[in-house]
């Protein structure tokens, strides 16, 4: 495992949970947490592959511990949340980042008209009361030492209407009013909230779930020429948990290459002009 440059100063001695942290963006932001001093608690159903991952940031000399976690089962959220401060002394900062994936469970997370609703109330369980329900057991922690932050990872299907995934993309917009209330309920006492709405990153979920033909064309509807990488998300997470990142809460961030930011006919444009950036031919 290649390690990022530390680009912050104040992380050291901060103590975060990071969940969904065996993998993908959550192993991203676990790994840019701890490559800049923080001491991090990976957390994942998948215990074997969190402890990989810890092991591995620990052979670098940096401080991350690993639990197991069912983000759908409430007291296995409070031991995650007592094992970081048995583990670390204090606790600072939460990065929600678990949302069910699985092709058994996006493939029948259709439209509406086709509504399961067990599928729903299972992906809302995780996605989103798991995320309030770790925050709701955190907040107390995290002001008992001064404060620090929760950072939920919404996605872009929170903000935009999509074909299918109309589950999904609910559970990310859950995610963003989550976010929102916590900061306003909490501001006066020290937390900050803030969400962030990935675009497309490249983890191994997203490979096994989508075609290279359809990372072409999202890529071609974004503004950088090229798909997110997970650390592309640790570095907000971080710099929103560091000091640095101290005068902001109460909104969602969206990180995407630029994906939302332009005309829905962008890539039908750029690809009947051609260049913008070149001069006009006499
Ligand atoms: N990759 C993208 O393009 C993208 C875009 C927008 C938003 N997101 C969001 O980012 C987050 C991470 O996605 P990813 O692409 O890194 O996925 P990933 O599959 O690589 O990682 C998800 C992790 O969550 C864990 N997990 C699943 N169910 C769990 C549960 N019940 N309890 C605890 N852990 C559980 C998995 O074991 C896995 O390690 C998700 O919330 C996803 O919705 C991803």
């Amino acid at each position: 495992m290649e390690l990022p440059p530390p680009f912050l100063s104040s992380l050291r001695g901060k103590a975060v949970i990071v969940t969904g942290a065996a993998s993908g963006i959550g192993l991203g932001s676990a790994t840019v947490l701890a490559a800049n001093g923080a001491s991090v608690l990976l957390a994942d159903l998948n215990a074997d592959g969190a402890e990989a991952a810890a092991a591995g940031l620990r052979a670098h000399g940096l401080k991350a511990e690993a639990v197991g976690v069912d983000m759908g089962r409430e007291e296995q959220i409070v031991d995650m949340v007592k094992a970081a401060v048995a583990r670390f002394g204090r606790l600072d900062a939460l990065h929600n980042n678990v949302a069910l994936l699985a092709r058994e469970v996006v493939g029948r997370d259709l439209g509406i008209s086709e509504l399961d609703a067990d599928i729903f109330r299972q992906c809302l369980d995780v996605n989103l009361v798991g995320a309030a329900l770790a925050a709701k057991h955190a907040i107390p922690h995290i002001v008992a030492q001064g404060g620090g932050a929760i950072i939920n990872t919404a996605s872009i299907a929170g903000v935009r209407g999509e074909i299918v995934r109309a589950v999904y993309g609910s559970s990310k917009a859950g995610l963003i009013g989550l976010s929102r209330n916590i900061a306003a309920q909490y501001g006066k006492k020290g937390i900050r909230a803030v969400s962030i709405s990935p675009g497309l990153i490249m983890t191994p979920s997203i490979a096994k779930a989508i075609s290279p033909a359809q990372v072409d064309r999202l890529t071609r509807h974004a503004l950088v020429n090229r798909a997110g990488k997970p650390e592309d998300i640790g570095n907000l997470a971080a710099f929103l948990i560091a000091d640095e990142g101290s005068y902001i809460t109460g909104i969602d961030i969206v990180v995407d290459g630029g994906f939302l930011a332009h005309w829905p006919t962008f890539a039908e444009e750029l690809e009947a002009i051609g260049d913008v950036s070149q001069p006009v031919p006499e």
